[in-house]
């Protein structure tokens, strides 16, 4: 079987689909290359991710990662919300075909753009969290630079 009996059942039942109405944050993320877009809304009181929710024009594996990022992210703080990496969600998941891990990177993207609009919207410079780009594949083409 290529997908982990935990990828086919967030695939199949996944946890937090829909939208946040107030949400703290929204942050939607695409794939050029794909054609998949994540939107994330999460809700943050306190600096405590207390909701998160998603929606999806995506594969699969972009369902199943979103599905365990937004499961491991409620409760949070920001910081902690901020260590849920793609691999982090992977690994949650007991792994992903490498062929789909580019799809991880939409749900980890799609979060950080989350918090980087809440961050936005209060005025507040959240340490470690660099500015989400809008097309992820823009990302992958970009040269090592650091
Ligand atoms: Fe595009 Fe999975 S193929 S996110």
């Amino acid at each position: 079987m290529m997908y982990s009996e935990k990828v086919m059942d967030h695939f199949m039942n996944p946890r937090n689909v829909g939208e946040i109405e107030d949400a703290s944050g929204v942050g939607t993320v695409g794939n050029a290359k794909c054609g998949d877009i994540m939107r994330i809304f999460l809700k943050i009181e306190d600096g405590i991710v207390l909701d998160a929710k998603f929606k999806t024009f995506g594969c699969g594996a972009a369902v199943a990662t979103s599905s365990m990022a937004t499961e491991l992210i409620k409760g949070k703080t920001i910081q902690e919300a901020l260590k849920i990496t793609n691999k982090a969600v992977m690994e949650a998941l007991d792994g992903l075909p490498p062929i789909k891990v580019h799809c991880s990177c939409l749900a980890e993207e799609a979060l950080h753009a989350a918090l980087w609009d809440y961050a936005e919207k209060n005025g507040i410079v959240i340490e470690g969290l660099e500015k989400p780009v809008n097309d992820i594949s823009e990302h992958e083409n970009l040269p090592e630079e650091e």
